[in-house]
């Protein structure tokens, strides 16, 4: 798998998240969602997509600045 032989020369965006499909995607129904919720953008979350701030350590290891989209209800 190509991926699998280039990923750290290439800079994959996905290490490691469902590498077993063609292509990630996560749906959510809004009423599940409640009065706030943070996905996951860096791709690095063991509770993908949600963010469990994982992005931190990434941040901190690479220089990189990821940080999570956060939802929430209006009152
Ligand atoms: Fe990925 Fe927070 S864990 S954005």
């Amino acid at each position: 798998v190509v991926w699998q032989a280039l990923g750290p020369k290439i800079g994959l965006v996905n290490p490691n998240i469902e590498k077993n499909v063609e292509r990630v995607v996560n749906t959510m129904d809004i009423e599940d969602i409640g009065e706030s919720i943070s996905f996951c953008r860096c791709w690095r979350s063991k509770k993908f997509p949600l963010c469990d701030g994982s992005h931190n350590t990434h941040n901190k290891k690479t220089g990189d600045n990821v940080g999570p989209m956060c939802l929430k209800r209006n009152k």
